[in-house]
């Protein structure tokens, strides 16, 4: 399973791409402004500081909504970095998109996906990831994580290549149970991914390894 991180914050990418294990980075409008990023340049050399710090794929989402204007966006995106994913809302025109995208050899997020009906039009599509959005779906009172298990199991079925992209993840268990039911990739924040790190009784036993270690010398 590929790790990516879901943020814009270029110190938690460096943290998280010194533990070694970072494949990715998924960003999102919010993301973006959260960080302060402001105008046309801002944001595209924002985009290139990722993908100079992180060598694997870099979700880049449009704000376009109308064919035309998701293409031309998209293509721009694109051209940033080789490494730039196109993300593309779950919407008509943004499916028409991702798959003149794929026609036209630019990998695809498809992004917003909350059932397996959308997940199978990305796949149909050809997108390269769909995220289905666990977090959101749990804030509903329903199970994200089931939903992800549901599209992992369409896609082996019918022999799907997009990859399953589990986002809005909100804890370490996320990140474990969507690893249980063969998410291909998890994007969680950075508390998420070092919460995974903890156990208390790793603590507990460092402590008292480290105390008895004193006795050797
Ligand atoms: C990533 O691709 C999504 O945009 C992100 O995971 C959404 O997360 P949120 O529900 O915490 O905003």
């Amino acid at each position: 399973m590929k790790f990516f991180i879901d943020t814009a914050n270029l110190d938690q990418i460096k943290e998280a791409n010194e533990l070694g294990i970072l494949d990715g980075v998924t960003t999102n409008p919010s993301l973006m402004a959260k960080e302060g990023i402001k105008g046309h340049d801002a944001i595209v050399k924002h985009y290139k500081d990722i993908c100079e710090m992180v060598d694997g794929d870099i979700s880049a989402e449009v704000v376009s909504t109308e064919f035309k204007d998701i293409v031309e966006e998209g293509k721009k995106l694109a051209a940033i970095h080789p490494n730039i994913v196109v993300k593309v809302p779950m919407i008509k025109d943004g499916v028409k998109a991702i798959k003149w995208f794929t026609d036209n050899g630019i990998k695809t997020n498809c992004t917003l996906v909350f059932n397996a009906g959308q997940a199978i039009l990305c796949a149909k599509a050809g997108a390269k990831y769909v995220s289905p959005f666990v977090g959101r779906i749990d804030d509903t009172g329903w199970d994200g994580v089931q939903l992800v298990e549901q599209i992992v199991h369409i896609y082996g079925v019918q022999g799907f290549k997009t990859q399953v992209l589990a986002a809005s993840m909100r804890s370490p268990n996320h990140i474990i149970r969507c690893a249980e039911v063969g998410a291909h990739v998890v994007t969680s924040p950075l508390e998420s991914i070092l919460g995974l790190l903890k156990h208390p009784l790793t603590d507990v036993g460092l402590a008292k390894f480290l105390d008895d270690a004193k006795k050797l010398q």
